[in-house]
């Protein structure tokens, strides 16, 4: 094989077209947060108790609460949202009793920026603010360092919501390229189905400083229960039918089997019956699994190859471009690798009837600005329409593309073909 040529699951491409215009280091250059390398070790089975890097639960969204209940928040505290997200994100909020308060994505992105921030906190006149969540929509990094340093500066913690991230990167104001969530205060991740890393459900947090990392970890032993027997059974059979279905070449075959299991009630949702109703569930804080654990140390080290995704990303853009639609633009401080490749189209409805029809996997991210099931409402979340205009936008408009390892060039040429009757 041609040396400067890599061969990946959507064809060969130029070497230098997998690395972004900056041309980041090789991933072993990057600078990993200390808990990530500790992770590491605690995965090969190293300093397990010397120095037990990423404290794991049931969910990401527990691990958020647990960060900001570590962090002192609590009621009659605010804490600040991007209002482009899931509702999980605010719910968890609003369990610590704080209030959630909404900052718009900038214009034409999917992420927050400083002006955004400045703007809600204007708009609201927040007085208690406690922390700001930064979350890298679709993989795509928020730019944190102005953030975190305005913060700083106020005693305001920052949470990176790494939920869709795995192998995205962000320029410090060195030039040297990190990984997200070692920018902020304490950072959070799901490995619930969707995500980039998955163990059906689960989450964890690391934290920058080791105080707030002990305290997760007290937080863990002491406020978290072990999940019931018939919950990590429940997990397992999932996962195991997961597998076998996952089998099938497109992910649609997937999707309609988990809608299949979960209209029957077979499935263990991601969301419990009392978090559908707003409630915060008697076992909400809940420690990850043996089995969760294991399988996710096994996905970390095979997770660091990102060829696929950013071969897949090239392929994307050339197509939409071929057809007339607005590619992905790589903010200047990012190197994304993409959770799901987000497109604004004009008749977004129609497109997803279209796609549905013809079975080709196009997802909707985000329906709402606080993206939520039918039995909740906006104002549950204290969400009001017209507080986020751009978030709003973007629900509108947005759909994604599927990035996962079995999104061959036949599925690219697929999704082109159905977006180019709308172009
Ligand atoms: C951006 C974001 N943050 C947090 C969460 C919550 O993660 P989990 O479902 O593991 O609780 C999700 C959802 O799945 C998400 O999309």
């Amino acid at each position: 094989m041609n040396p400067q040529l890599v061969k990946t699951a959507v064809g060969e491409w130029p070497e230098e077209n997998l690395r972004s215009p900056l041309a980041p280091q090789p991933h072993s250059a990057v600078h990993a947060s200390a808990t990530e390398a500790s992770f590491r070790a605690t995965c090969a089975g190293q300093a397990e108790r010397a120095h037990p890097l990423r404290v794991t639960f049931w969910r990401g969204r527990v691990a958020l609460y647990a960060i900001l209940k570590c962090l002192g928040v609590g009621a009659g505290d605010a804490v600040l949202v991007p209002g482009y997200t899931c509702f999980a994100v605010p719910q968890a909020v609003l369990f610590t009793g704080a209030i959630p308060i909404y900052a718009d994505i900038a214009a034409g992105a999917f992420n927050i920026s400083p002006a955004t921030i400045q703007a809600a906190l204007h708009e609201h006149r927040v007085a208690n603010l406690k922390a700001i969540l930064v979350q890298h929509t679709y993989g795509i990094p928020t730019n944190a360092p102005p953030i975190v340093a305005w913060a700083r500066a106020r005693g305001i913690a920052v949470i990176e919501d790494c939920a869709h991230v795995s192998g995205s990167r962000y320029l410090d104001e060195a030039g040297e390229w990190r990984e997200m969530g070692s920018a902020g205060d304490a950072a959070f991740y799901s490995s619930q189905w969707t995500k980039p890393i998955s163990t059906g459900l689960g989450g964890w947090a690391t934290a920058s400083d080791p105080e707030l990392e002990t305290a997760l970890l007290r937080f863990r032993e002491e406020q978290c229960c072990p999940p019931p027997l018939g919950e990590r059974f429940s997990l397992a059979a999932q996962r195991a039918a997961y597998k076998i279905v996952s089998r099938a070449r497109s992910g649609w075959h997937v999707k309609r089997a988990y809608n299949w299991l979960y209209s029957r009630g077979l499935l263990l949702g991601t969301s419990t019956g009392a978090e559908l109703r707003g409630e915060m569930p008697a076992r909400f804080a809940m420690r990850m699994s043996a089995m969760q654990s294991r399988l996710l140390c096994k996905k970390l080290a095979g997770a660091a190859d990102h060829s696929h995704a950013r071969a897949l990303r090239i392929s994307y853009d050339r197509a939409l471009e071929s057809i007339r639609f607005q590619p992905l633009a790589e903010p200047a401080y990012a190197d994304s690798v993409l959770l799901r490749y987000p497109v604004r189209v004009p008749e977004k409805q129609r497109i997803l009837a279209e796609a549905r029809r013809r079975k080709i996997e196009i997802g909707d991210w985000y329906s709402r600005p606080v993206d939520r099931p039918e039995s909740l409402r906006d104002k549950t979340f204290g969400y009001r329409e017209g507080m986020c205009p751009e978030a709003e936008r973007a629900a509108a408009e947005v759909v994604n593309l599927p990035m996962h390892g079995g999104v061959t060039p036949r599925i690219v040429n697929q999704v082109a073909g159905l977006l180019k009757g709308f172009s």
